[in-house]
C-alpha cells in the first residue's frame, strides 16, 4: 500500500499508527482525516504535521463530500478506519455519537471504498464486540459478537457492515479486533493514564467495583505493527484478534502504577461499578501469529514503564490536554491557512 487514507489519526492509537508509519515505511503517503474531537490532538503528532507524506486534514468521516474528495485528489488505494467515539463510560451516558460516528460514519466510508474500488477497507475493531468472558477461555476470531454496552455494540454494528459490504459486493477487508492498548498518548480518561495523572497529582484513583475485572494489556506500537501486517500481507476478508497474551486484574496495574511513582495504596478508593462492566477480556492472537508471523515485542513490565515515564517526561502535553489547551494549539498553527 503506497497511498492510505487513515481515519482518527489525532487520536491515541492513530497518531502512534502515523508514527510508525511515516518512521518506517516511508514510501507510503498517509492522507490523516480527524475532526478534532475532545481526544483528537494534534499535539499527539508533533514533529510529523510537516512531514511531506502526511496530510492531515480536518474533517468528518461521516461527511461523503470531503471523503470523497480527498479519496480522488490523493489517489487513495486504502482506508484504515480508526475513528471512533472510544470511551465505554461516555457512551454509557451519550450513546447518540457513538452510533453517529462509529455506525454512520463507517457505512459512509464503506460506501465511498466500494465506489471507488479501492484495494482494501480495514476495520480497527475491539475484542468488546465479543462480549464478556468467565475465569477461563479466549476470545477467538469465531466466538458469536456479544457486545454489552453501546460502545461495543456500535463498534460490532459497524463489524458487520464491513462484512455485509464484502459479501455482498465483494468489497476488499479485514478487520482487527484488539484488546486494550496502553502507551503514549493515552487521553486520561482512560484507566492507566487517569491513574497516572490522578496519582502525579495526589488524588484519589477510582477503582470501579471490586477492581478484579480483568483486561489483556497491549503496548500500541505492537498493536500499530499488527494492523500493518494485515493491511499489506492478509488476505482481503479475513479477520484477526490481536493481543498481548497478559492479562491483568485492574487493581494490579494501578498498584504498580503507585509503586513505580512512590506512591501510597492508600489513594486507591473503590467507587461505584461501571453499569454492565465486563468482567474479562482475553484474546487469543494464534491466527495472526501463525498467519502472518505478528507477535507483541514489548511486554507489559517493560512497556508500563516506559509508559509511565513517557507521562512523567510530557506533563506539558499532558495538562494541555487536562486543561483543554490543546484546542488554542490548534488554532495557533493553521491561523491564515
Ligand atoms: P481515541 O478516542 O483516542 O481517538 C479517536 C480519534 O477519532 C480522535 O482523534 C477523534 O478526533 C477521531 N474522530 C472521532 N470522531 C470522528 C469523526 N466523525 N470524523 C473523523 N475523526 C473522528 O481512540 P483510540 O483509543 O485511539 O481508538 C482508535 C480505534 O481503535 C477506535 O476505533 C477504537 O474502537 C479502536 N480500539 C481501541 C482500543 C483501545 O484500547 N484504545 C483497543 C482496540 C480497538
Ligand atoms: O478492550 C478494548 C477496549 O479497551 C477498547 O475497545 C476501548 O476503546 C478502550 O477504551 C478500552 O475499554 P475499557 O473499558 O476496557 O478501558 P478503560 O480504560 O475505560 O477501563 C479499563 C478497566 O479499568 C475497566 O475494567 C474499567 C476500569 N476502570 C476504568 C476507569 C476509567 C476503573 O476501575 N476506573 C476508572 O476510572
Amino acid at each position: 500500500m503506497k497511498r492510505i487514507l487513515v481515519t482518527g489519526g489525532a487520536g491515541f492509537i492513530g497518531a502512534n499508527f502515523v508514527r510508525m508509519v511515516l518512521d518506517e515505511h516511508p514510501e507510503t503517503l498517509v492522507v490523516n482525516l480527524d475532526i478534532l474531537t475532545y481526544a483528537g490532538n494534534l499535539e499527539n503528532l508533533k514533529g510529523y504535521t510537516d512531514n511531506p507524506n502526511h496530510v492531515f486534514v480536518k474533517g468528518d468521516i461521516c461527511d461523503p463530500d470531503l471523503v470523497n474528495e480527498l479519496v480522488d485528489k490523493y489517489e487513495i488505494e486504502a482506508i484504515v478506519n480508526f475513528a471512533a467515539e472510544s470511551h465505554v463510560d461516555r457512551s454509557l451516558v451519550e450513546p447518540g455519537v457513538f452510533i453517529q460516528t462509529n455506525v454512520q460514519g463507517t457505512l459512509n466510508l464503506l460506501k465511498i471504498a466500494l465506489d471507488k474500488k479501492l484495494d482494501r477497507f480495514l476495520q480497527v475493531s475491539t475484542d468488546e464486540v465479543y462480549g464478556s468472558l468467565g475465569p477461563e477461555g479466549y476470545f477467538t476470531e469465531s466466538t458469536p459478537l456479544s457486545p454489552n454496552s453501546p460502545y461495543s455494540a456500535s463498534k460490532a454494528s459497524a463489524d458487520m457492515l464491513v462484512c455485509a459490504f464484502g459479501h455482498s459486493w465483494g468489497l476488499p477487508y479485514n478487520i482487527t479486533r484488539c484488546s486494550n492498548n496502553y502507551g503514549q498518548y493515552q487521553f486520561p480518561e482512560k484507566m492507566i493514564p487517569l491513574m497516572i495523572n490522578n496519582a502525579l497529582n495526589d488524588k484519589e484513583l477510582p477503582i470501579y467495583g471490586d477492581g478484579l475485572y480483568v483486561r489483556d494489556w497491549l503496548y500500541v506500537y505492537d498493536h500499530c505493527t499488527a494492523i500493518w501486517k494485515v493491511l499489506t500481507e492478509a488476505e482481503p476478508q479475513t479477520i484477526y484478534n490481536v493481543g498481548g497474551n497478559n492479562e491483568k486484574a485492574n487493581l494490579e496495574v494501578v498498584r504498580l502504577i503507585l509503586d513505580r511513582l512512590g506512591k501510597p495504596d492508600s489513594l486507591i478508593k473503590h467507587v461505584k461499578d461501571r453499569p454492565g462492566h465486563d468482567r474479562r477480556y482475553a484474546i487469543d492472537s494464534s491466527k495472526i501469529m501463525g498467519e502472518l508471523g505478528w507477535k507483541p515485542t514489548v511486554t507489559f513490565e517493560e512497556g508500563i514503564v516506559q509508559t509511565i515515564d513517557w507521562y512523567l517526561d510530557n506533563t506539558e502535553w499532558l495538562n494541555h490536554v487536562v486543561s483543554g489547551q490543546y484546542q488554542q494549539y490548534y488554532e495557533d498553527m493553521y491561523a491564515g491557512r
